[in-house]
Parts: structure tokens; sequence; C-alpha cells
């Protein structure tokens, strides 16, 4: 090949995957199984790293049930990564403080929940996120994060 005629081509890569988890789910595990799963948020996480190894790419796991912790998370993400999957557990419901730090994102979100919210309670069917995500993935248990991981490492 003459070198000198070679034009290299980037393509963005998905390489670092903020996995960022709110409120209650540390407590998987002793949340209603037929609802949730039944796997322990740690055994979750320890999911997630092993998918995210398969895929070749890393992923930090986060969890807090402090909004403002939350918040500080999605706000430091912002220098490191290159995509986020974010499960805010009730705060999607209602949280515009999470909303807004979501909007500050350049990379794409996908929106995860374990359960199906758009088939349980009223209040449970509005999510003030759902415009900002790429992807929303609800009802497919601990493998939607698998399938979120896979939604962005695809793009
Ligand atoms: C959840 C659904 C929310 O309504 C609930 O408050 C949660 C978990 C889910 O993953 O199914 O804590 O986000």
């Amino acid at each position: 090949m003459n070198r000198l005629a070679w034009t290299p081509t980037y393509t963005a890569r998905i390489v670092q995957i903020a996995v960022i988890n709110g409120v209650n789910l540390n407590a998987l595990g002793d949340r209603d199984p037929d609802i949730y799963c039944t796997i322990t948020y740690g055994e979750l996480e320890t999911r997630v790293y092993e998918w995210a190894s398969h895929l070749a790419v890393t992923a930090r796991c986060f969890q807090t049930n402090h909004e403002g912790q939350l918040v500080d998370w999605c706000h430091e993400a912002r220098s490191w990564a290159d995509g986020v999957v974010i499960n805010p557990g009730a705060w999607t419901h209602y949280s515009y403080a999470i909303r807004d730090a979501l909007e500050l994102f350049t990379v794409p979100i996908v929106e995860v929940h374990l359960s199906d919210i758009t088939a349980r309670e009223e209040f449970r069917r509005q999510s003030v996120i759902a415009d900002l995500a790429a992807a929303r993935i609800v009802g497919q248990g601990a493998d939607g994060y698998r399938q979120a991981l896979e939604f962005l490492t695809s793009r």
C-alpha cells in the first residue's frame, strides 16, 4: 500500500460504560423476586462485569440511595464514559434533578428497568428520563443490563 495515499479512518468505539443504579437497587434479592429478580445487587454487578468483558468493554458500576450522589456521579462520568446504562429505581418516575444531570451527557444513554414499568402501577408508567434515552429496556430482569451493554457496543 502506498502509505502516503493511505488515509486512516477512525471509528468512535464505546470502551467505557457507566452502569448507574439508583435507590433501593442495593436491596435486590430481598425485594419481591416475582417483580424484580432473585439475584442480589452484588451478583448483578458481577454479571455486568462479565458481560462487559465478553464485549471487550469496561463497565464501572455504581449504586446509591442518595439522589445528590447519583447526580455527582453523572457529572463525573461525563469526563470518561462513552455510554451510560441507568436504572434510577423510583427516581425514574419523578426526579427532574436526575433528568437534568442526564441531559448533560453527549454520549448515548440506555434506560433499564428489571420489571416492566409499562405494565405496573400507574405512577411507574411515567419516566421523566425516557426521551433522553437512546434505548429503553424494561421487564427483562438482569438480562436487560446485558442487552443495554450490547446495544451500546453495537452502535
Ligand atoms: C425499577 C422500577 C421502579 O418502579 C422501582 O421503583 C425500582 C426498580 C425496576 O428496575 O424495575 O426500584 O426501576
